[in-house]
């Protein structure tokens, strides 16, 4: 018996994309099929960016699946999209094949929910806040609409940027209500958080906190100076040091330094030069003929006091926590000898928490409590209630001279 078999050599092949147009999201199902208008016998090879997609488990377009003349993707990625085409080949002469011509696959970002925000500006004797909505993810082109108190008060397309700005106009010192940032395109709406449009001029009290840094070895090395206002939606600050303005603060110097929009100056080191009386001034940023608000001036300088004070609660910390552990030591060595006797011993209610078998090993105090003295009076009872063997009273002496 003779059995033929027809070939139809393969020709016109062709990728035929769903969804089509081929644009989707993130998430959603793409399948291309590799088409001929004529052939049999075929195998298909794929391409993407003209690299070969293999069925090996470690190919960039994972997960995917090769299935007779189709590729899926379940669950398209930003790294499927591309340029694909397909080589259909008769398998029985492999020289014939066919080359489709490439599509592009589109694959659009979900947008995340929009962020809102705004600046002022003085225009001539009015106010006016420029009004910023962005989100950072998607795929333009989206929309994006402003709305105050729910009234649609501006819309803008973003053709290239996930970003628009609103100019809206303002009083500062007055609630204007709340603004809401939108941004939708054909699959999504998303809204941002409520802000309130509302310029609270600068004004109240202005204070500055000081914090002195120091080294390793407990020597005063440099300083923050913090300034503190009671209100002000967008102050601007200024800093003196004997009533003589820091102008042009900081750059290039060495010894100054501005941080968190002039809040913060930064000494980088306390010197005779830098030492003495800051002041800090504030004003409203955005309107240069508004007063400025000055602090009471605030001493800087290195002072031998402080580092003592240091010291010494170091060292009274370190006796503290010594002693605790010791006591605690002693208690425990003494209740495994005989457990009754320890916790008779401890005749405050307060001492007992646990349970009657237990002695307490008081954790060390806050650092704030060393201070204050509250340490040292503790350290008294702890030794008053003699049984619990806490401190060697030569040592307790020692600690009491250096505070006082
Ligand atoms: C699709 O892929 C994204 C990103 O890798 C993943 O977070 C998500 O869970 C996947 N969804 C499904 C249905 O597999
Ligand atoms: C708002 O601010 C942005 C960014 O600074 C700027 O590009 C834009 O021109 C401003 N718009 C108005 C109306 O001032
Ligand atoms: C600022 O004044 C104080 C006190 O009068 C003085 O000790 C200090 O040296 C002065 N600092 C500067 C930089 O002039
Ligand atoms: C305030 O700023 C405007 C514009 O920058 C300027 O023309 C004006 O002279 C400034 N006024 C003062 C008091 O500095």
């Amino acid at each position: 018996m003779i059995h033929l078999q027809v070939i139809i050599l393969v020709s016109g092949a062709h990728v035929t994309s769903d969804p089509q147009p081929p644009v989707l999201y993130e998430g959603s199902r793409l399948t291309l099929s590799c088409d001929v208008r004529a052939g049999s016998h075929l195998s298909y090879t794929w391409f993407h960016n003209r690299q070969e997609v293999t069925s090996l488990p470690t190919s960039p377009l994972n997960p995917r699946l090769l299935l007779g003349n189709t590729l899926i993707v379940e669950n398209v990625t930003a790294e499927h999209a591309g340029n694909y085409y397909c080589i259909a080949r008769t398998m029985l002469m492999d020289r014939r094949f066919s080359s489709s011509s490439e599509v592009n696959i589109k694959v659009k970002a979900h947008l995340s929910v929009p962020q809102i925000s705004f600046t002022i500006s003085k225009e001539g004797s009015s106010y006016r806040c420029n009004v910023t909505c962005r989100s950072s993810r998607g795929t333009p082109p989206v929309t994006f609409r402003l709305l105050l108190d729910n009234v649609e008060v501006g819309s803008e397309v973003s053709g290239e940027s996930l970003v628009a700005w609103f100019p809206v106009p303002v009083v500062p010192g007055q609630d204007m209500g709340v603004l809401l940032c939108r941004v939708e395109n054909d699959a999504q709406l998303l809204t941002s958080e409520p802000l309130t449009l509302e310029v609270v001029p600068v004004g109240g009290s202005v204070t500055v906190d000081i914090e002195y840094l120091y080294r390793f070895d407990s020597k005063m090395s440099a300083a923050r100076l913090q300034c503190h206002l009671s209100f002000g939606t967008f102050p601007s600050f200024s800093w003196s040091l004997n009533g003589s303005l820091l102008f042009g603060c900081c750059e290039g110097s060495t010894s100054h330094a501005l941080a968190d929009a002039g809040r913060t100056l930064l000494l980088a080191e306390i010197t005779p030069e830098n030492s003495g009386y800051y002041r800090c001034r504030t004003k409203d940023s955005y309107d240069n003929a508004s007063a400025w608000v000055e602090s009471e001036p605030v001493l800087v300088q290195i002072t031998e006091v402080t580092m003592a004070t240091i010291e010494v609660i170091a060292i009274v910390f370190c006796c503290f926590l010594m002693l605790t552990l010791a006591g605690g030591v002693a208690c425990v060595t003494r209740m495994l000898r005989n457990p009754r006797e320890c916790v008779q011993s401890s005749q405050q209610p307060e001492e007992r928490r646990f349970s009657d078998n237990f002695c307490i090993i008081r954790p060390p105090l806050p650092l704030s409590e060393v201070t204050s003295g509250t340490a040292l009076k503790r350290l008294d009872s702890c030794s008053a209630d003699n049984d619990v063997s806490c401190v060697d009273s030569d040592l307790q002496n020692q600690t009491l001279e250096i505070t006082i």
